[in-house]
């Protein structure tokens, strides 16, 4: 990056976010395939929407059609899709947004590396706590079908490590609660860390 200088801009994150009346930060859901982060970052997105806060979710599946279409699911690729994620998600975050982000994102390092991208108070780490024999369970696309028959190599859970956060923000156990009650808890983890009103 030699050459090159950073622009400040008379219009900045502050008086974007302040014309929004919110808050920005990422809401970062992260999980195994299946547990649920897709479903619950749309369900909360949803709720925030209609409480006239603006919105954008990252969500893994459509990311993976267009700015990360390039890239698999070996570990070095994993590490690219968060790290793209991650200063979208940024860019977000200084235009004034609440960004929910719905990616495996299975390893602690990228995740760290997202948090140190934003300020203290700017990302909070959701994790949506699923066994594995739940997942596999319910299996909506069934990946884990096709990874246990060996059709698809390096599958979260089964032949690739998920490194669970150890000191997340939130800690969603999401086997058999309807989502509207884990979207009300998530609600409430917001307010009371002062993020949403
Ligand atoms: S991440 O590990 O890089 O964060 P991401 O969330 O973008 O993964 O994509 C995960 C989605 O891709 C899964 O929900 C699943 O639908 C699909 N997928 C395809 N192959 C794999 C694989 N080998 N491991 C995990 N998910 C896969």
């Amino acid at each position: 990056m030699s050459n090159i200088v950073w622009h400040d801009h008379a219009v900045d994150k502050q008086s974007r976010a302040e014309l929004k009346g919110q808050k920005p930060l990422v809401i970062w859901f992260t999980g195994l395939s299946g547990a649920g982060k897709s479903t619950l970052a749309g369900a909360l997105e949803q709720a925030l929407a209609a409480s006239g806060k603006h919105t954008y979710l990252l969500d893994g599946d459509n990311v993976r059609h267009g700015l990360c279409g390039d890239l698999g699911f070996d570990d070095a690729a994993r590490q690219e899709n968060i790290r793209r994620v991650g200063e979208v998600a940024k860019l977000m975050v200084d235009a004034g947004l609440i960004v929910l982000t719905a990616f495996i994102s299975p390893f602690r390092a990228e995740r760290a590396l997202v948090r140190n991208l934003l300020g203290a108070d700017e990302f909070v780490e959701v994790f949506v706590d699923a066994p594995l024999a739940v997942c596999e369970e319910r299996d909506p696309k069934g990946l884990y079908k096709k990874a246990r028959a060996g059709e698809i190599r390096n599958f979260t859970g089964i032949d690739s490590a998920y490194e669970a956060p150890e000191n997340p923000e939130i800690h969603l156990l999401n086997a058999g609660k309807p989502v509207e009650a884990l979207v009300d808890e998530l609600l409430t983890a917001l307010r009371q860390r002062g993020l949403i009103d």
